[in-house]
């Protein structure tokens, strides 16, 4: 199918579930538990209704912001994902990268990216950050962010929602396992899938390509396993401030759910607070991030940059979290739906249908810039 074809964000879906083994496609697709946080990110924006300026020239929509201090074109930009080589086994990181420089915007990249960061640099000279988790060894760390700033990373993001890894039911059910094993419990959802069974072939094992001095722990217990035996558990907040002091201006914490922790993060630096759950990937049952918003803006009060992320899918999602109150909205499986379905393409697919919904939502509110997305446009449902 061609990549035209696709109308939406969904029809890229389909379009990766056609093309990736069901073990892959599902990494992507799954979350937690009984995934209900999953299905309530997206559904929950219904929810907030919308009414509109009538007759306001909107010949000219400007879609440009500031995000933690970088200027972008667009108010959406790339949230960091683990092991990006599955779903596209020849680039991964790569393919992602440059679409999103192509397309104007943002690129972040995981602390478990399968590609190294000075590549992932040379593919992307436009506005990138890192984003790490609490190592047990904070050396690593710090090393791993002195590369990122070298190769020309600008922001670091901290994720915090991930002291263990989620129970992500649908991975061992699939026996799904980074890098994929091959054996005989795999081999019918891969053989079906003879084009990426063929990039796969053809390319480099997959794995956390900046940390491939340490992988020998831990290699065997796939991607979830690596993150249970190398992150910490015990870091709280006082283990953390040194990050910021290291990494200077350009530092979020991810995975916010509360005002108290929002002031937390703002008390030890952070330029922005990042409320997200990880895309209901691991507490399950956690609320709609658009729903907490309020709370966390009443937290903030304009002292740092406010980022939310988690089942967006529709330009009218990414107006709906602006005008609750967020200052930069992320795309996790959109874009990852777009390589899965045509690579560096299929990226750039997801990239401007989001822009074209947003452009639209916008001119159809009379709103034509990010500032005019008041919260007054939108009715709320009550909490
Ligand atoms: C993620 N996410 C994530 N977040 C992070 O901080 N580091 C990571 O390595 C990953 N890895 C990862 C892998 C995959 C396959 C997915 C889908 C997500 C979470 C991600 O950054 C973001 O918070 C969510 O994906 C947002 O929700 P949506 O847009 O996917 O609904
Ligand atoms: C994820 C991790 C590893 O799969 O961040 O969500």
């Amino acid at each position: 199918m061609k990549l035209d074809r696709a109308l939406n964000i969904d029809d890229l879906r389909t379009m990766a579930k056609a093309k990736l083994p069901r073990m892959v496609f599902d990494y992507i697709d799954g979350g937690a538990d009984d995934e209900v946080t999953l299905k309530r990110a997206v559904s929950r924006y219904d929810d907030y209704e919308l009414t509109w300026r009538a007759l306001r020239d909107v010949s000219e929509i400007d879609t440009s912001a500031t995000i933690m201090g970088q200027d972008t074109r667009l108010p959406f930009f790339i949230s960091p994902t683990a092991s990006v080589r599955l779903f596209h086994p020849a680039e991964g990181e790569l393919a992602v990268a440059r679409a999103a420089y192509k397309q104007g915007v943002i690129y972040a990249c995981s602390t478990l990216a399968s590609q190294t960061v000075e590549d992932i640099a040379k593919a992307n000279p436009g506005p990138k950050w890192v984003q790490v988790y609490v190592w047990k060894d904070k050396e690593i760390v710090r090393n791993f962010l002195e590369r990122a700033k070298e190769a020309g990373f600008t922001g670091c993001i901290l994720t915090v929602d991930l002291p263990v890894a989620g129970n992500r039911e649908r991975d061992p059910r699939n026996h799904f396992a980074v890098p994929p094993k091959p054996n005989l419990k795999i081999a019918s959802q891969v053989l079906g899938r003879p084009g990426w069974l063929w990039d796969l072939m053809r390319s480099p094992k997959i794995k956390p390509a900046n940390f491939t001095h340490m992988r020998s722990e831990g290699s065997d217990a796939g991607i979830i396993g690596f993150v249970n035996q190398q992150f910490s558990r015990s870091v709280t907040w006082n283990d953390v401030e040194w990050m910021r002091e290291a990494w200077g201006p350009g530092f979020a914490i991810k995975g916010i759910s509360r005002g108290e922790d929002a002031k937390r993060a703002i008390d030890i630096g952070a330029d922005a607070v990042w409320v997200s759950n990880h895309g209901g990937r691991q507490l399950d049952t956690s609320v709609p991030t658009i729903d907490l918003l309020p709370e966390i803006s009443e937290a903030v009060r304009g002292r740092a940059d406010i980022i939310a992320d988690g089942g967006v899918r529709r330009g009218s999602h990414v107006a709906k979290l602006l005008m609750a109150g967020a200052t930069g909205v992320a795309l996790g499986r959109p874009f990852l739906y777009g390589l899965g379905a045509g690579g560096e393409d299929g990226v750039r697919r997801a990239l401007s249908i989001m822009e074209e919904e947003l452009r639209r939502t916008m001119a159809l509110l009379g709103a034509t810039k990010i500032s005019e997305l008041d919260p007054e446009l939108m009715r709320a449902p009550h909490l």
